[in-house]
C-alpha cells in the first residue's frame, strides 16, 4: 500500500483544531473511568492536569473551571498530544529535519516536490510530517492486503486526537477499520469529535456515543477497559506512538501482550516511543515479535527514542530482538558522544581541526524541545 498521490489534504485545513469539547460526554467518560478504569486508568503523568480533591491522591473529579481551562477546546490539548514543536505550523526547519528521511522512504516518488509550500497550503503542522513518516513506515512493512471487499483492520492505543488515524484513513477512505483506544478522558472525547468532524462521510463510532462496537465502523473509539472483549487475531496492524512512554509498568505490561493477542499472525506491530522519558521500566517484548526495524527517526527528541516494527509470529525471536537492540545501542552511543562533543565545542574545548563534520542528528539535540 503506497503513499497516496496527494498526501494529507485535511478537511477544514485552517480550522481543524478549533473544536469545542462536549462537557456532558467528558463527564460521562470521567465517571466511567472512575468506575471501570481500574489499573488501566491513566497514570499521574496524564492526570496531573486534572482535578483532585484534597482527600484523595488520585483523580476524583474535574471542576468546571479546570475543564474550561484545560479541556474545553481541542487546541488546548495539542501540546500534551504532539508537543510544543509538533504543534507549530509547518516551517522550513521542520521540513529540513524530516525531508531526507521522508524522501528516502518515498519509493514511489509521490511526495510533493516542494514539501514546505504544499504543507503550508494545506495547513500542516510539524507533527503532520511525523504522520507522513509513520504512514510510509507502516505501509513499507505491512504485508497484509485485504481480500476484495474486506478492509485493513488497524488498532491504535493512545492515538491522541486521531493524528495518525486521520492520515491512515485518508489514504484509503472506506477501506480501513480503525480502532482508537485510550484511557484519558480528553483524548477519548476529542478523538471522537475530531474524527467525526474530519470524516463526515465515514462511519465514526464511540463507546461514549452509545455505539456498540462492530467492524462495520470505519473508525471506533473505545476506552482501554473495554478491550478484553475484542476477539483474538482481529486486527492486521497494532500501533502505539509517543504514548507507552508516558505510562506506567502495569499499562505497558497490559498493552504489549494485548497487541500480540489482537494482531493476526504475520500482522505488523508499530511502536515509536522514547525509552528514556517518563516510563523507564522494562519493555517485555513478546518472544514472537520478529524485529524488522529499530532506529531513531527525525521525530526522536531523546537519544533512546526508537521507532520499531515487528512481525507478529509464533516463533521465538528473542535473539533477533537482542541483535537489533545491540545495533541500536551503538546508535545511542554515537548520539550521546556527539552531544557531549557539541557541548564541549560550545565552550570551545575542542579545537576547530578536531571538530567533527555534522552527523545525521545534529545540534538540534542540544536544544531539545520540552514536551
Ligand atoms: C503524547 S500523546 C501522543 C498522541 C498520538 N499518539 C500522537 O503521536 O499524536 C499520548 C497519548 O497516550 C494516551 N495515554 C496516556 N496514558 C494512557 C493509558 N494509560 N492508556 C491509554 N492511552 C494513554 C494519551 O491520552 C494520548 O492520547
Amino acid at each position: 500500500m503506497p503513499f497516496t498521490s496527494t498526501p494529507l489534504q485535511f478537511n477544514n485545513s485552517s480550522s481543524r483544531f478549533a473544536r469545542q469539547g462536549d462537557k456532558a460526554m467528558f463527564d460521562a467518560i470521567v465517571a466511567d473511568m472512575l468506575a471501570h478504569g481500574g489499573a488501566l486508568a491513566p497514570s499521574d503523568h496524564w492526570n496531573q492536569n486534572l482535578g483532585k480533591t484534597p482527600s484523595q491522591s488520585r483523580i476524583s473529579s474535574y471542576t468546571e473551571s479546570l475543564y474550561k481551562e484545560k479541556y474545553s477546546n481541542l487546541a488546548l490539548m495539542l501540546d500534551p498530544w504532539v508537543g510544543v514543536t509538533g504543534m507549530q505550523p509547518l516551517q522550513a526547519h521542520s521540513v529540513t529535519k524530516y525531508e531526507p528521511f521522508l524522501r528516502a522512504l518515498d519509493h514511489d516518488r509521490q511526495l510533493p516536490g516542494d514539501l514546505l509550500a504544499y504543507g503550508q497550503k494545506y495547513g500542516w503542522r510539524e507533527t503532520d510530517l511525523g504522520s507522513l513518516m509513520d504512514v510510509a513506515l507502516i505501509t513499507a512493512f505491512n504485508r497484509i492486503t485485504p481480500a476484495s471487499g474486506e478492509r485493513l483492520r488497524v488498532f491504535e492505543v493512545g492515538g491522541g486526537y486521531g493524528r495518525l488515524a486521520e492520515a491512515m484513513l485518508s489514504m484509503v477512505p472506506g477501506k480501513m477499520h480503525y480502532v482508537l483506544v485510550d484511557a484519558v478522558p480528553g483524548s477519548l472525547m476529542y478523538a471522537f469529535l475530531y474524527m467525526r468532524q474530519q470524516f463526515p462521510d465515514l462511519k465514526i463510532g464511540s463507546f461514549y456515543n452509545g455505539d456498540t462496537y462492530s467492524q462495520e465502523f470505519d473508525c471506533y473509539i473505545m476506552p482501554a477497559w473495554q478491550t478484553p472483549s475484542l476477539p483474538d487475531r482481529s486486527f492486521d496492524i497494532a500501533i502505539n506512538v509517543e504514548s507507552l512512554q508516558e505510562m506506567e509498568q502495569q499499562h505497558v505490561d497490559y498493552y504489549l501482550p494485548l497487541f500480540a493477542r489482537l494482531t493476526v499472525i504475520g500482522g505488523l506491530i508499530y511502536l515509536s516511543n522514547a525509552r528514556d522519558y517518563v516510563f523507564r521500566g522494562t519493555w517485555h517484548l513478546p518472544a514472537g515479535w520478529q524485529p524488522l526495524l529499530m532506529c531513531n527517526t527525525p521525530r526522536s527528541w531523546t537519544a533512546d527514542h526508537p521507532t520499531m516494527a515487528f512481525r507478529n509470529e509464533e516463533g521465538d525471536y528473542r535473539h533477533e530482538q537482542r541483535a537489533h537492540e545491540a545495533a541500536f545501542a551503538a546508535q545511542i552511543n554515537a548520539w550521546r558522544n556527539e552531544q557531549e562533543l557539541m557541548a564541549r565545542m560550545a565552550v570551545k574545548e575542542v579545537p576547530p581541526q578536531e571538530q567533527p563534520r555534522p552527523m545525521s542528528f545534529p545540534l538540534r539535540l542540544l536544544k531539545r524541545a520540552v514536551r
